[in-house]
C-alpha cells in the first residue's frame, strides 16, 4: 500500500516512520526543503512534487499545521492543500486528516472538494482520525523503529454514513488490534480531540491553583496531590504543578477552542483554566 504524508513535521514524521518501519511504502511531502532533505539523508523516501506524491498514493495523510492566530484556528495549510487537490483525480484514494481541527472543518473540506468537477467521479474517501500522542510522550529513534503510536489509548474515527473507508482503515492501518476504536461523525471526532486537550489543560490549571493555595498555607502539595490522585476517578494527571502548561498543542488548542465554542455556548470553566495558566506563565514560567 502506498502512503503519502502531507506535512512532515512532528506528527507527519512520527506517523510516516511508524508505517515505514511496518513495511508500508511511505513517501514524505512537505513545503520545507530542509525537512525533506533531512528525511532523505536518514533514508526515507521523499517527493518534493505534491501532484506526484498524491498520484502514486492509495492513502494520503494530512498532518498539516493548525496554528492559532489572533485567538482563532488558522486553516491556511489546509486551504493551500485543498486547492492543489482539486486539480487531481482522487478516485480510489483515502484521505486521512490527522490535524487538530475545529468541528465542521472536515465537512467543509469535503463539501469544497466535492463541488469541483475536477475531482472526477468523486469516489474517494475522507476520514478524520485525530492524533493523541504528544511531543513529550512520544519518541522515535533515527531508524524510525521505536515510536509511541502503538501505545495510543484509543483510535477515533470520524466518518460519513458510508462506513467502507473506516472499515478499510481499521483493517489495514490500525496495526494495534486491541486498541479500542470509537466511530463517530466528523464533527464529533473533531470535538473529541479538542475536549481531550481542553480537559487536560483544565486539570493542570486546577492543580496549579491548589498548588498556589498550599504554598500560602505552608502545606505539602505533593502529599495532598498523592492523597487525592490515588482516587481512580481523579487520577494524577496535572499534579506536576508550579508552572504553566506549554508545548505546541495545549496553549494553541485551548485558545482556538474558546473562540470556536463561545459563539455557541460560553465556556467559563475553560476560560478560567486559560486565565490561571496565563497567571502561572507570567509568575512562574512555562513547562514545555
Ligand atoms: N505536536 C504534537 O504533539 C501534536 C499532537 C497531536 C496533534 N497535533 C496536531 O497535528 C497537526 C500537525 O502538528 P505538528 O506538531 O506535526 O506540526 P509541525 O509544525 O511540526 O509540522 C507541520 C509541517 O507541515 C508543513 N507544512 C506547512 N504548510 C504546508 C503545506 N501547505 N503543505 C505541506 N506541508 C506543509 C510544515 O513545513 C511542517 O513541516 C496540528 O494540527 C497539531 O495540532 C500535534
Amino acid at each position: 500500500m502506498n502512503i503519502s504524508i502531507i506535512g512532515s513535521g512532528y506528527i507527519g514524521k512520527s506517523l510516516g516512520k511508524y508505517y515505514f518501519s511496518n513495511g508500508f511504502n511511505v513517501t514524505f511531502f512537505d513545503i520545507s526543503k530542509e525537512i525533506l532533505q533531512e528525511l532523505e539523508r536518514d533514508g526515507y523516501p521523499i517527493c518534493s512534487n505534491f501532484d506526484e506524491a498524491i498520484i502514486k498514493s492509495d492513502v494520503i495523510f494530512l498532518t498539516l499545521p493548525t496554528p492559532t492566530i489572533n485567538q482563532k484556528i488558522s486553516l491556511d495549510a489546509f486551504d493551500d492543500t485543498l486547492t492543489k487537490l482539486l486539480n487531481l483525480n482522487l478516485d480510489g484514494k483515502l484521505i486521512i486528516i490527522k490535524s487538530t481541527i475545529t468541528p465542521g472543518t472536515t465537512d467543509d473540506f469535503i463539501k469544497k472538494i466535492s463541488e469541483k468537477n475536477s475531482c472526477i467521479n468523486k469516489k474517494f474517501g475522507v476520514i478524520y482520525n485525530p492524533e493523541f500522542i504528544t511531543e513529550i510522550a512520544s519518541s522515535w529513534n533515527k531508524s524510525g523503529e521505536e515510536i509511541d503510536f502503538c501505545k495510543e489509548s484509543r483510535v477515533v474515527i470520524g466518518e460519513s454514513e458510508n462506513k467502507e473507508w473506516g472499515d478499510f482503515f481499521i483493517k489495514n492501518l490500525v496495526l494495534q488490534k486491541k486498541t479500542p476504536v470509537i466511530r463517530t461523525n466528523y464533527s464529533e471526532a473533531e470535538m473529541i480531540k479538542y475536549v481531550s486537550n481542553v480537559m487536560l489543560a483544565t486539570k493542570i490549571s486546577f492543580w496549579n491553583e491548589i498548588y498556589l493555595l498550599t504554598e500560602k498555607l505552608n502545606l505539602s502539595f505533593e502529599d495532598i496531590a498523592k492523597g487525592v490522585s490515588l482516587d481512580s476517578r481523579i487520577g494524577e494527571y496535572g499534579t506536576v504543578t508550579g508552572k504553566a502548561f506549554g508545548g505546541k498543542c495545549l496553549p494553541k488548542d485551548i485558545e482556538a477552542f474558546i473562540t470556536f465554542a463561545n459563539s455557541y455556548q460560553k465556556m467559563s470553566i475553560v476560560e478560567n483554566a486559560k486565565k490561571v495558566n496565563d497567571f502561572m506563565k507570567n509568575s512562574f514560567g512555562v513547562r514545555e
